[in-house]
């Protein structure tokens, strides 16, 4: 553990405003603390009646004349390339979490509502980051979604198009604990356990380093802290799921294997060096977040995946 208790009940208690002053590298260790014992689901509920943010309280002015007077235009196009991965990807966890609710624990079910409420408002804040800073209009979020697609790589398709898939399953089958393990290994654990948490410090540190974009930094570090709730509360579930049948491990390391092999395929240009990240750092930032979420939940990988884990593209987008 790197963050210290003072730094831990700062980023527990901090308002919006607070959020911008806080270090998103804290956030992200935040996410694995404590790691012996989970949180429950109804403290992780109480935590998003105390850390709920209104994201019609930001105020982009500052990033617009940054984004237009300060950034490069390369790293406009490097920012564009990551966001609008997150554009897409909060609109589908948000669209894709409810079949879940059916077949999950009483209390799990509570904390769900603010699991989706939370992906509903980071949709609404890519929404607005897109209209008030890159100038994009529209008239209903779907719009402004169209209009952000352009910039989405290929990247994006295989952990999200493997989420639609396992969405319809669990539609059709919401009491099956095997799809449910393999939707949560897809959506907590990786979407938002590795590629979020992962992505979000690329732009969130250069946000900071750079001195740009206050408003978003401020917004995307408290969706940060918010992921923290939410990959506690899917860690907790799978934990559950173990306990009731080891076996269910099998569902995990499945899904990891198509996810990695996806993952190790791509083609196309580079997007994050103008942000200042090399391709080896984001790949090794990657496994570290994977093998973090695991011992979260206990679960060790055979020796085949120390390949694929080498073979992994950075992917720009997360939910
Ligand atoms: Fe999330
Ligand atoms: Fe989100």
């Amino acid at each position: 553990m790197t963050v210290t208790a003072s730094r831990i009940d700062r980023i527990e208690a901090g308002d919006l405003q607070g959020m911008g002053r806080t270090d998103i590298d804290d956030v992200l260790d935040y996410v694995h603390v404590p790691t012996a014992h989970l949180p429950g689901y109804l403290e992780l509920y109480d935590r998003y009646l105390r850390q709920r943010w209104n994201v019609n309280e930001l105020d982009f002015s500052v990033d617009r004349a940054d984004w237009t007077d300060r950034m490069t235009e390369e790293s406009r196009q490097s920012f564009l390339a990551i966001a609008s991965g997150f554009h897409h990807g909060e609109r589908q966890v948000e669209a894709e979490l409810a079949p879940l609710l059916f077949g999950i624990p009483e209390d799990y079910k509570v904390f769900l509502t603010s699991h989706l409420e939370d992906e509903a408002r980071h949709t609404v804040f890519f929404d607005r980051f897109y209209r008030d800073v890159v100038g994009i209009q529209g008239d209903g979020i779907m719009d402004i979604l169209d209009a952000s697609w352009p910039y989405i790589q290929e990247t994006f398709v295989g952990p999200f198009g493997l989420l639609s898939y396992l969405t319809d399953d669990l539609r059709l089958h919401p009491y099956d604990k095997h799809i449910q393990m393999r939707y949560a290994t897809t959506y907590m654990i990786w979407i938002e356990g590795v590629l979020a948490l992962s992505v979000m410090k690329i732009t969130l540190n250069y946000a900071r380093d750079f001195k740009v974009l206050p408003a978003y930094y401020t917004g995307f570090t408290a969706t940060c802290r918010d992921e923290a709730r939410h990959v506690q509360g899917g860690m907790r579930f799978v934990r559950q799921l173990l306990d009731e049948d080891p076996a269910y491990v099998k569902d995990i390391h499945d899904t990891l294997r198509t996810l990695l092999t996806m993952a190790g395929a791509r083609s196309g240009i580079v997007y994050y060096e103008p942000l200042g990240w090399s391709e080896d750092r984001v790949k090794a930032l990657f496994a570290d977040q994977l093998s973090k979420k695991l011992a979260m939940v206990g679960v060790s990988l055979p020796p085949e995946f120390e390949e694929m884990l080498s073979m992994v593209k950075p992917t720009l987008a997360g939910g």
